[in-house]
């Protein structure tokens, strides 16, 4: 049977830190206040002239590194994001130019803070069905473009960044399942509420931004991931001993820590990038990922929890030997 494996990640942030400290000066908050409910200290912003693509090429190259391909290796690529930097083309479109690879299909993943793993469990099925042999993966992410620096509620959660995958056929076990949802009926409790079909005037007008109800996000993202931890391991043959790493989407650090206590895995098995990063939305998963497989803490034969849960709603997960 063909799996597809990771054979290298990869990831970028930009080079601006924005620490909570620095928010204090923006809206009426605390560095308590938000290390206490949110487990944040910082997050990365892009530079006025850097676009999800300016940060997903160095996180692409980096994975294409270390999996020891070469542009005209890669048959696939698939980008998840929510911050493209145009309308059309696409951001897979604009970073295959970048990577001077040429032909392959490319396209976008628009599922927010999910992306990621819906992307991954899209580019499983090219590789399992041998439709392509080396996927590029991304998530990347510029959301600081789509927030209110005056709404407090929402300004201190998001950060800007890339991560990237090279996801190959392989022999060896790779991705053991995956696992993607949506329900519609609850697109407004997590928006932008406007875009080019709705409130378009809004949207002319730069009035684009993240609008939340935290308390029910947070309530809807606790349940719905304890629920698909545990359908995951099930369709997989699992327990919960058989998982080595969580390694979840970085919204907030009670969430995670909820999914943990879920799994009954103690923290120091839990990758946790969230303080240093923020919400980096569809970028969460492959940045935290790359940093714990390239400060040896994930190792080969490992098995990986990722999951994830974002605006629509989305959510998902992936079960993985590394
Ligand atoms: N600093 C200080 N006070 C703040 C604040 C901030 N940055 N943001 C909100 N508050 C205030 C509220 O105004 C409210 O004040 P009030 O009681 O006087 O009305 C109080 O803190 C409590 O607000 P509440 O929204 O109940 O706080 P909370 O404990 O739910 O924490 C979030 C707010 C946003 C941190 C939390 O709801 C959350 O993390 N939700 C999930 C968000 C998320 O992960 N979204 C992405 C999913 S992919």
């Amino acid at each position: 049977m063909t799996f597809a494996r990771i054979a290298g990640t990869g990831s970028f942030l930009p080079e601006k830190i924005l620490t909570n400290k620095d928010l204090e000066k923006l809206v009426d908050t605390t560095d308590q206040w938000i290390r206490d409910r949110t487990g944040i200290e910082q997050r990365h912003i892009a530079a006025a002239d850097q676009s999800a693509v300016d940060l997903a090429e160095p996180a692409a190259r980096a994975a294409m590194n270390a999996a020891d391909v070469v542009a005209s290796d890669i048959d696939l690529i698939v980008f998840a994001t929510s911050t493209p930097d145009r309308i059309f083309p696409s951001c897979a479109c604009l970073l295959q130019a970048r990577l001077g690879i040429h032909g392959c299909p490319a396209f976008d993943i628009q599922a927010v803070c999910s992306g990621f793993v819906y992307a991954l469990a899209t580019a499983e099925k090219f590789v399992r069905t041998g439709a392509a042999a080396n996927v590029l993966v991304i998530g990347a992410e510029v959301f600081s473009r789509i927030i209110n620096w005056n709404d407090r509620g929402t300004c201190i959660l998001f950060g800007d960044g890339a991560g990237a995958v090279v996801l190959q056929a392989s022999e060896q076990a790779g991705i053991l399942s995956s696992h993607i949802h949506a329900d519609g009926r609850y697109a407004d409790l997590l928006q932008v509420p406007c875009g080019i079909g709705v409130n378009y005037d809004d949207f002319k007008a730069g009035h684009g931004y993240v609008e939340m109800k935290g308390n029910e996000v947070f309530r809807m993202a606790v349940n719905t991931l304890g629920q698909i931890v545990d359908d995951t391991l099930a369709a997989a043959g699992l327990s919960k001993q058989d998982i080595d790493w969580l390694v979840p989407h970085q919204a907030n650090h009670r969430i995670i820590a909820a999914t943990a206590k879920k799994l009954a895995l103690p923290m120091d098995q839990v990758v946790v990038t969230v303080n240093k990063h923020g919400n980096t939305s569809a970028a969460s998963i492959p940045l935290a990922l790359d940093v714990a497989v390239r400060d040896g803490r994930i190792q080969r034969g490992d098995t990986l929890l990722l999951e994830a849960f974002g605006g629509g709603f989305t959510w998902g997960s992936a079960l993985i030997r590394y």
